[in-house]
């Protein structure tokens, strides 16, 4: 099985972008621990970082022919705003997690609200790049137990 991870704007910056919001460690160490933890988790994983909007957009729509089974995101600003983003993800056919890194509800008011989660299975925040992990593993339960897989 195949999923799909994707990173948001301004992720690939990770570890010089607001160390004390998003931690030391970079994009690179976040996509090596998936792995390693794909691995332990018999699942193959692609990750795809991008700062353009219509890119992600694109990814979201084809996840499904290019054999994904399932979408981890980060939708980084875009979860605040980006009802393209929301819409590509209700129309996927196949079921998406939501991350973050940061707890957003703990953070300004516009982040509290999230466009793409209503769209998304669940969502885990707030536990830095450890929020990947525990998605990782609530994306595989919920394919298993719906037998998507
Ligand atoms: C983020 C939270 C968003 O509000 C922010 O715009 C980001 C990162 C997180 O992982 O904590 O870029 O998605």
């Amino acid at each position: 099985m195949k999923l799909i991870v994707l990173h948001g704007p301004n992720l690939g910056r990770l570890g010089q972008r607001e160390p004390g919001v998003y931690g030391s460690g970079t994009l690179a160490q976040i996509n090596e621990r998936l792995q390693e933890l794909g691995a332990e988790l018999d699942v193959e994983l692609e990750c795809r970082q991008s700062d353009v909007e219509g890119e992600l957009v694109g990814w979201i729509g084809q996840a499904a022919a290019e054999g994904f089974s399932g979408i981890l995101i980060n939708p980084a600003a875009y979860t605040h705003t980006s009802v393209a983003l929301r819409d590509a993800l209700s129309g996927a056919g196949i079921p998406a997690v939501e991350v973050h890194l940061s707890n957003t509800h703990a953070r300004e008011a516009f982040r509290h609200n999230s466009l793409t989660v209503p769209v998304c299975v669940g969502q885990v925040l707030g536990f830095g790049a450890e929020s990947y992990a525990i998605g990782l593993r609530g994306l595989l339960s919920h394919l298993r137990s719906t037998q998507q897989v």
